[in-house]
């Protein structure tokens, strides 16, 4: 079976193209994926198709492809595009690329966090207007983050760690939950385990999102945890748009609960939420958290790699488990 790729990925198709085992077909465009009707098809016969985080790969497409499909190999670490159960079922790999854009996403999410907490964009869309304006004592005031502000990062793991070490070199105070949150590593970025979620809501005056988006975390941020969230605190998301109830974090933003948010992923992408959109104190990007040039380019050779192993009967170097 053929090895079908969702979307042209630059160079490293070329770089990979001598080494793969098995004939590559590439979707022709990388501005849209293949709608469902071409996904199906294209996938028939496949031994192994290399997907992106907007392609859902489930149990039709799995049977589209039939029982040569070997391995999806996700250029993402987040799989819940996946449904690895029905995967499991077929015999088929599922690989990501986890490691290789922890830099890429810490660097980003820490340009949400200044940008809101110091209103970078707002600031500059009131340039952009061309108003005139003097420098004023009390212009785009906003708050000092390395004056000892809290930093609360749900879900420490690989890219929480980087997001930690970023903001110990700020002078941040950071607290943690998740599966790193105790180790040598956190306590060397200054992180103290917080004793609940709900802890760390209401002491974090910047609450940084950074776990999977399974089952559980849907809407791990709603209503409820908001209203826990200090007054005045701040919300960044750089990890899946559904973590977080928009509607709720509309309301909380209206009421001034929450000073601001900044928002790499949407609950509903590609659409965005309109009431949201309209608000000075919210930040929002384009799902651009690992776009980095060598970041992209290492997802792709991983998941490449990936499906090297796989296809020639090897481990994969990132298999999800
Ligand atoms: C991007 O969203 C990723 O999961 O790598
Ligand atoms: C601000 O521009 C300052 O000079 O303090």
């Amino acid at each position: 079976g053929h090895i079908y790729l969702t979307r042209p990925l630059g160079d490293v198709v070329e770089q990979f193209r001598q080494q793969l085992p098995a004939q590559l077909r590439v979707h022709h465009t990388s501005e849209f994926p293949p709608d469902r009707t071409e996904l199906l098809e294209a996938v028939r016969g496949a031994g192994a198709i290399i997907s992106l985080v907007t392609d859902r790969i489930d149990a039709e497409v799995l049977d589209a492809a039939g029982d040569q499909l070997k391995v999806v190999a996700n250029v993402a670490v987040g799989y819940d595009n996946i449904d690895l159960d029905a995967a499991a079922e077929r015999n088929v790999t599922v690989t990501n690329t986890p490691g290789v854009l922890d830099d890429a996403v810490a660097d980003l999410t820490l340009a949400l966090l200044l940008a809101t907490t110091r209103r970078v964009a707002e600031g500059d869309r009131f340039i952009r207007t061309g108003t005139e304006w003097i420098w004023s004592p009390e212009g785009y005031v906003g708050l000092d983050v390395s004056a000892g502000a809290t930093l609360g990062i749900v879900g420490l793991g690989r890219i929480g760690m980087a997001v930690a070490k970023r903001a110990q070199a700020f002078g941040m105070n950071i607290v943690a939950t998740g599966r790193r949150a105790h180790d040598d590593d956190a306590r060397s970025f200054g992180v103290r385990p917080a004793s609940s979620m709900h802890e760390l809501l209401r002491v974090a005056d910047i609450v940084s999102l950074h776990c999977p988006l399974t089952p559980e975390t849907k809407h791990l941020i709603g209503a409820e945890q908001l209203a826990s969230m200090k007054p005045g605190s701040y919300l960044i998301n750089t990890a899946r748009g559904p973590l977080v109830d928009e509607e709720a974090l509309a309301d909380a933003l209206d009421s001034g609960h929450l000073s601001g948010a900044g928002l790499d992923v949407h609950e509903f992408e590609p659409q965005t939420n309109s009431r949201l959109r309209t608000m000075e104190q919210v930040v929002m990007l384009p799902h651009i958290g690992s776009a980095g040039d060598a970041t992209r380019n290492e997802m792709a050779a991983l998941a490449f790699r990936n499906t090297i192993a796989v296809l020639s009967g090897e481990q994969p170097l990132t298999p999800v488990e």
